[in-house]
């Protein structure tokens, strides 16, 4: 499967030989995508929502189309979903606007193992609000969340916002739980769908959550682009936080009103072609579909898991059961950022660093960082060969 998909990406059809491992920093993107964005750019640029003249009706009836096409995917209404330019973005637009539910002493709850991009405007919404941040940690061992939320999630809670999939330990966590818990106490769920949504389903429903964030950069989309679901209930709790042109009803110089949700929370002109784009790269994911998609990807993650093993200490799950494919690794007396220099010399493309986790990095004692291997759902077997090879002559350099 994965040689005919190879050949849907320019960056790999056109560099034979060329191991791109860092699927969950940014994934590479197929030319369908690219050529939708390129005649939205080259044959009927126009803003949308604004312009009674066929090119602008065009590209608005393709935005929304984009907005049916999510909904889709996630299992929810149109009007469930608006868009953003990124989930960092999407999170930020979160804290901003359910800043009015929180009060002094008011619980947040996050994990261990969170982004910087669902910690950061949590602790300055705390800030700001007396509110307090409490952290379910991480086990070292099994590389688990404590499973026992209830110890966590108690009547001073009013968010809960844990990513589905870790970006440093590829651990899938107990979402519709968490949901169930969170609202066991009245609660928002948040979900974090950065590193799941281009990985497995996300079905809003069958998670339970409120609100689920994503990026579009992860799934083959264009960068700038990103997703937020809300379910009706708790899009009427979110205020908007970005004002300015097509999110208003009426404005004076005193006084606003708002448009209908969702497009109250879509100041401005959004980033039209790449939400087209995005469109796209979802029909494309639905296109190969989760079963050999899962498959694939399970099956790649074992054989990374097996060829880095003898040279490194893996950080996370051994084993695919339990995981996806983000592999974090260490080499005792290798800086993360040597081993992935060292294989980018060799056209081996992976990330090293503290992955914008830095509180997981210092609560699992990496200070340092890892080096990190993700497969896409190009990555084949002879990637894993690559990388293979490529540690060998690692190891033999640095003894
Ligand atoms: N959040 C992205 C990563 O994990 C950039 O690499």
């Amino acid at each position: 499967m994965n040689q005919t998909i190879r050949e849907q990406f320019a960056m790999l059809r056109k560099r034979p030989g060329y191991t791109y491992l860092d699927s969950g920093a940014s994934s590479l993107t197929p030319d369908s995508v690219v050529k939708v964005m390129d005649e939205y750019y080259l044959e009927y640029r126009a803003n949308i929502h604004r312009g009674m003249y066929p090119d602008s009706e065009y590209a608005s009836t393709q935005y929304e189309n984009v907005r049916t096409i999510v909904a889709n995917f996630f299992g929810c209404t149109p009007h469930e979903i608006f868009f953003t330019f990124g989930a960092t973005h999407g999170l930020n637009m979160l804290a901003y606007g359910l800043e009015h539910i929180i009060e002094k002493d008011d619980v947040i709850v996050l994990s261990e193992l969170e982004h910087h991009a669902n910690i950061v405007p949590w602790q300055q919404v705390a800030r700001r609000t007396g509110a307090i941040l409490r952290v379910i940690p991480v086990d070292k061992e099994t590389y688990e969340l404590d499973g026992n939320f209830e110890k966590y999630i108690d009547e001073k809670v009013k968010i809960v916002s844990v990513a589905q999939v870790s970006n440093v330990l590829g651990t899938i966590q107990s979402i519709t739980r968490l949901s169930q818990c969170a609202h066991s106490v009245g609660a928002l769920m948040i979900v974090d769908a950065s590193q799941s949504v281009a990985h497995m389903p996300s079905n809003v429903r069958e998670l339970q959550c409120d609100f689920l964030v994503c990026s579009g950069h992860k799934m083959y989309g264009p960068t700038g682009t990103g997703i937020v679901y809300g379910s009706q209930e708790a899009l009427e709790k979110l205020r908007p936080s970005m004002f300015g042109g097509d999110m208003i009803e009426t404005v004076e110089f005193t006084e606003s009103t708002w448009a209908d949700i969702p497009y109250r929370f879509e100041a401005g002109t959004p980033n039209v072609g790449g939400i087209i784009g995005l469109g796209e790269a979802i029909t494309y994911i639905q296109s190969i579909g989760w079963n050999a998609i899962e498959q694939h990807e399970k099956e790649m993650t074992e054989k990374l898991l097996s060829v880095i093993s003898p040279y490194a200490r893996i950080i996370g799950p051994s084993h695919s059961a339990r995981r996806t494919g983000v592999v974090s690794f260490v080499i005792d007396q290798i800086h993360p950022h040597d081993i992935a220099g060292f294989l980018g010399e060799r056209k081996v493309a992976i990330r090293a660093g503290h992955h914008c986790a830095m509180p997981l990095m210092r609560s699992c004692d990496l200070m340092q960082g890892t080096a990190r291997a993700t497969v896409g759902i190009y990555t084949t077997e002879e990637d894993v060969m690559h990388l293979d090879s490529a540690l060998k002559e690692l190891q033999t350099t640095f003894g």
